[in-house]
């Protein structure tokens, strides 16, 4: 049955709001911070203020008039459970009565323009601040709206202008000891009192934590290092734990081998990449050779975003090993490869700061496609508590954006178990708190931890020590999570009260084989050691499940978590054994359900399919 009841109720009850303009006489001289770190974050040096002239765009996000409205909805299309709440044999009596009834909205995901609608401003909000642009001078050509209106962005605003605009302070920085690129931020900024109801956040601003903290270092056993991954952390694996899981073994243990990809006209992979770190069609040739015979004609597109370039004769470890994990698995599923720019690299000779916010440029880009990939998937993360809260918060809608839209959104859950260092928190008080990575912390995405069964695979999968996992400090406990979490926090006990946020969102949500991963680098064999080669081998089932989905006629999986966590469960091995230390602790173990190490478990492709058998 098709259903089509998605019209959007918010954009109808727009309740007046007062006037401001002429209740304070300047409204916009009443400022209040909106976000300040205090001092420069550590590990940044300042380089002081830019050249006068420099311009900056800046980004401004707008509060949804209906601030319920987008997650609302993801769970509606995105929870096999919801049409319990739709299957009614009384006539609703709404405007919408029209709406046929004993319809379902799980995977009736949306479309640009229907998300668009239900991220949608106040009216007053845009009128609010357009006079408040005014009053500072900055011209109506330079202001355009993006994200489907629920951004604006102002190009090429001077940074005097910017400094007075937002209280700020806007300098170059750059991360100490380093020769990268500079950034251009601010330690703090504020806006009108007024406009604090009506703007999210304003980046580029606080966010420092760069694109090198992005990476998931993979480690590799110490085969010779190329020369441009010299900075990178090796870690040597001791010679006893001499693993190697070929994408033959991977396909077996998670069920994959016998299924035959159909739909390969309609179902596409995204892989994020950042850090001009480009995969090698030709290392991809010969690793397909090597592990999947049939692939012939393998290869992949490329987006490049943000001035992100790409040489493929000069690949990277995580280009190469996501595109060689994902196409192991899905062959022959397309794939896009996206390379967004605004990393911070060095360029030699480039003197101007690093344009843009990579993810959120990364976010335009795709938010603005007809249609997204059905599954995605990025290598990257940051330390949750290097971002400033709004902006965390605003790129998490931004996914959630794209779980509407029908998108499986697949991200690491780090490589520093429960968090690398000592982490303590750096504010004297000398405490220790957990220290989780974000996107995967975003309740909206699907985050996928590690492990691994040593060589033979005649044991069970236990958790691989490096696993990130734990719980968000800017997350709350999503629905979904409402049974599997409390179930483990149960066990747990005291132990590491105060360490962490009982009441956060709790990461990981699924995980597969991450230790000795084979790939293929400038036609040298290496293997990984991280989550980063689990998330693409997860990618890959999902792409293989939606592609089972739409040779059927039905609709892709869309975001995950809420069939996860309920009927998929059945799809799942538990893992129960192993731990992820971590800020000198013992870190969390994994037990019998969810866990904040393995999640719920490692996909099995067949029983995965088969909860998905007798209900459309
Ligand atoms: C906001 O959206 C939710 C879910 O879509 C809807 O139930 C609610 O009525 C809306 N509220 C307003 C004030 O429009
Ligand atoms: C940065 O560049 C300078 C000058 O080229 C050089 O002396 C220095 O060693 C470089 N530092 C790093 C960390 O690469």
């Amino acid at each position: 049955m098709r259903c089509h009841h998605l019209s959007v109720l918010s954009v109808l009850a727009t309740a007046p709001l007062a006037n401001f303009t002429t209740s304070f006489a300047r409204p916009w001289d009443n400022v209040r911070i909106k976000h300040t770190w205090n001092t420069v974050p550590p590990d940044w040096d300042t380089l002081g203020h830019p050249p006068v002239g420099t311009t900056i765009d800046l980004h401004v996000a707008l509060k949804a008039h209906n601030e319920s409205a987008l997650i609302d909805t993801l769970y509606k299309v995105s929870d096999p459970k919801s049409s319990k709440h739709v299957l009614s044999n009384t006539f609703p009596r709404t405007m919408y009565s029209h709406v046929p009834l004993l319809c379902r909205r799980y995977g009736a995901h949306l479309s640009k323009e229907q998300v668009a609608q239900l991220v949608a401003p106040h009216p007053d909000t845009l009128g609010l601040i357009n006079s408040w642009l005014d009053y500072h001078g900055v011209p109506s050509s330079s202001i355009s709206t993006t994200l489907g209106g629920s951004w604006l962005m102002l190009t090429g605003v001077p940074v005097s202008q910017a400094n007075a605009l937002l209280g700020a302070s806007y300098q170059l920085y750059r991360r100490t000891g380093t020769n990268d690129t500079t950034i251009l931020r601010t330690i703090g900024y504020a806006l009108p009192a007024v406009l604090h109801t009506h703007v999210q956040t304003v980046v580029p601003t606080t966010h420092f934590a760069s694109m090198h903290t992005l990476q998931q270092t993979p480690w590799r056993s110490a085969v010779r290092a190329p020369a441009d991954m010299a900075s990178r952390e090796l870690v040597t694996m001791p010679s006893s734990r001499n693993i190697r899981v070929t994408p033959s073994d991977v396909r077996w243990l998670y069920k994959t081998t016998a299924y035959v990809p159909v739909a390969t006209d309609r179902n596409q992979i995204g892989i994020g990449g950042f850090l001009n770190e480009y995969p090698s069609p030709v290392d991809l040739k010969t690793y397909m050779a090597i592990h999947r015979a049939d692939a012939v004609g393998v290869g992949y597109r490329v987006a490049v975003i943000n001035g992100g370039g790409y040489d493929p004769r000069r690949p990277s470890t995580e280009g190469n090993l996501n595109v060689q994990w994902t196409q192991a698995m899905a062959y022959p599923t397309p794939h896009i490869f996206y390379n967004t720019g605004g990393g911070l690299r060095i360029q030699p000779g480039n003197r101007e700061p690093a344009a843009g916010d990579a993810w959120l440029e990364w976010l335009k880009y795709i938010l603005k496609e007809t249609n997204v990939p059905q599954t995605i998937v990025t290598p990257y993360s940051n330390n949750e508590r290097d971002l400033p809260l709004e902006y965390s918060k605003a790129l998490c809608k931004l996914f959630a954006q794209l779980g509407t839209r029908g998108a499986s959104v697949i991200f690491t859950s780090g490589n520093g178990g429960v968090g690398r260092g000592n982490c303590v928190v750096n504010d004297g008080s000398g405490k220790v708190q957990f220290n989780p990575e974000f996107p995967s912390t975003c309740p909206w995405v699907t985050s996928v931890g590690g492990t691994t069964d040593g060589t033979t695979f005649e044991g069970p999968e236990v958790a691989a020590s490096l696993s990130g996992g734990g719980f968000s400090n800017h997350f709350p406990r999503p629905d979904y999570q409402d049974e599997a979490v409390p179930t483990f926090l149960q066990d747990l006990g005291s132990k590491y009260n105060g360490f962490y946020n009982a009441d956060g969102r709790g990461i990981p949500d699924i995980s597969a084989q991450a230790l000795g991963l084979p790939f293929i680098l400038n036609n040298k064999p290496l293997l990984s050691f991280g989550t980063s080669g689990a998330a693409p081998i997860v990618a890959g089932i999902i792409a293989l499940l939606n592609d089972y989905l739409l040779s059927v006629g039905r609709r892709p999986l869309g975001f995950l978590n809420p069939w996860l966590y309920s009927y998929g469960r059945a799809g799942i091995n538990d893992i129960i054994s192993g731990s992820n230390p971590g800020c000198g602790t013992d870190g969390f173990s994994a037990i019998v359900g969810w866990d904040p190490v393995t999640g719920l478990g490692t996909p099995d492709f067949v029983g995965l399919q088969h909860t998905l058998l007798g209900w459309s």
